[in-house]
């Protein structure tokens, strides 16, 4: 996978600009709030259709303006794909080589990347939230099925918490069976899909810890509950649950059972790494499970994705920074810094160079 142009248009910082990618190592450099961050955040949102951080799209417009335009050519190994999303005040267009697409699902994965910024530090020491979107974010790019499994199951959880907040008892309990069965189906395409995906991230990442921590620690994954081996047993297992909790649930106005629940264990040197990590080890561990999905993307796509690091040298040891930027090679690679690393001399790159929303060199 490669991105070849991306153009902005009132987006963020930038009223008009282009930039156009080297397949091999491309650096943006530029003093702080500049627009670094604003350049990956806009291949970001064109990979997966969503922004980093923030909640309402708006916010992504260029002050002033009412409308925003990115724009991206790519290149996978079934040709080339363009990519375009306008964003208006209170809604979007997404386009894929020119053809306006309406769900979501559509729009994800014609270019994979992977993200890894200071904040995926969240993925390690927040709670289960960072997870669950982790997953999710990366399991629906190389599934559609797990994309549109995931939109109908959240859209029936959200009726189903409505339903919830109710004040008529009688037509809740009588309402809710209704619901289950399919809130369990769509369950249990997701738990399975998690469960599969688990299982290729888990060896990647212990093996990428090992290596960028000399063998020092040892990182583990899991499910953090148990779930039987195929989609029936697991939807029947959740509807029984839910008939379980139908108390609860009322009680508390939401549902309280499924995957929008569950999280994965992280485990460094046997603790909960997400008690007991330190800042750096918590950083090598987010840094582990990035490289693994870069892997993952490789295997199942038959490429490797794009890979943006946003601002992340500055974080890292010396000996850790090497070993990441060796993990680039043979990959297209988007990196932001403040200054030219000292460690990227001599390599091939394309240096470029953003102040004020504008490339300058
Ligand atoms: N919607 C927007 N309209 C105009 N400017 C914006 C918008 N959103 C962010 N910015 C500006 O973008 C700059 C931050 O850019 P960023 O890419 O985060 O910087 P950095 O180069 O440090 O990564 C800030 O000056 C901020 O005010
Ligand atoms: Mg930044």
């Amino acid at each position: 996978m490669v991105i070849k142009k991306l153009t902005l248009h009132n987006f963020r910082n930038y009223e008009d600009e282009t930039f156009c990618f080297f397949e091999g190592l491309n650096v943006l450099t530029g003093r702080n709030a500049q627009g670094k961050t604003n350049c990956a955040e806009a291949v970001f949102y064109l990979c997966t259709g969503s922004s980093l951080r923030i909640r309402h799209d708006r916010q992504l417009i260029r002050r002033g303006e009412d409308c925003a335009l990115l724009h991206a050519e790519a290149e996978s190994r079934y040709g080339k794909v363009e990519l375009e999303a306008e964003i208006f005040e209170n809604r979007r267009d997404l386009r894929v080589n020119g053809v306006r697409v309406t769900r979501a699902a559509d729009f994800l994965g014609n270019m994979n990347s992977v993200f890894f910024s200071p904040g995926e530090l969240r993925l390690i020491q927040d709670g289960p939230d960072e997870r669950r979107r982790f997953l999710n974010l990366s399991i629906s790019q190389t599934s559609k099925s797990y994309a549109s499994a995931l939109l109908r199951y959240n859209r029936i959880l959200e009726q189903r918490n409505n339903l919830l907040k109710g004040h008529d008892s009688e037509l809740i309990f009588e309402t809710l069976p209704i619901w289950d069965e399919q809130f369990a189906r769509y369950a249990a395409v997701i738990i399975r899909h998690r469960r599969e995906y688990l299982a290729l991230l888990s060896p990647l990442a212990e093996e990428t810890h090992r290596y960028l921590t000399d063998g020092g620690e040892t990182l583990a994954l899991g499910e953090d509950r148990e779930n039987p081996e195929s989609e029936e047993e697991i939807a029947f297992k959740i509807c029984s649950e839910l008939a379980a909790s139908y108390e609860r649930d009322i009680r508390l106005g939401f549902t309280t059972v499924g995957p929008h629940r569950d999280d994965i264990r992280i485990m460094i040197d046997g603790a909960d790494a997400r008690g007991f990590a330190s800042q750096g080890q918590a950083r090598t561990a987010a840094l582990s499970l990035k490289l693994a999905e870069v892997e993952i993307f490789r295997r199942l796509t038959g490429e490797p994705p794009v890979l943006v690091l946003d601002d992340v040298l500055s974080e890292l040891d010396l000996p850790r920074r090497k070993k990441l930027l060796s993990r680039t090679e043979g990959l297209q690679c988007i990196l932001t810094c403040t200054h030219a690393e000292r460690l990227l001399s001599g390599r091939k790159m394309n240096r470029i160079r953003i102040s004020g929303g504008k490339i300058v060199s």
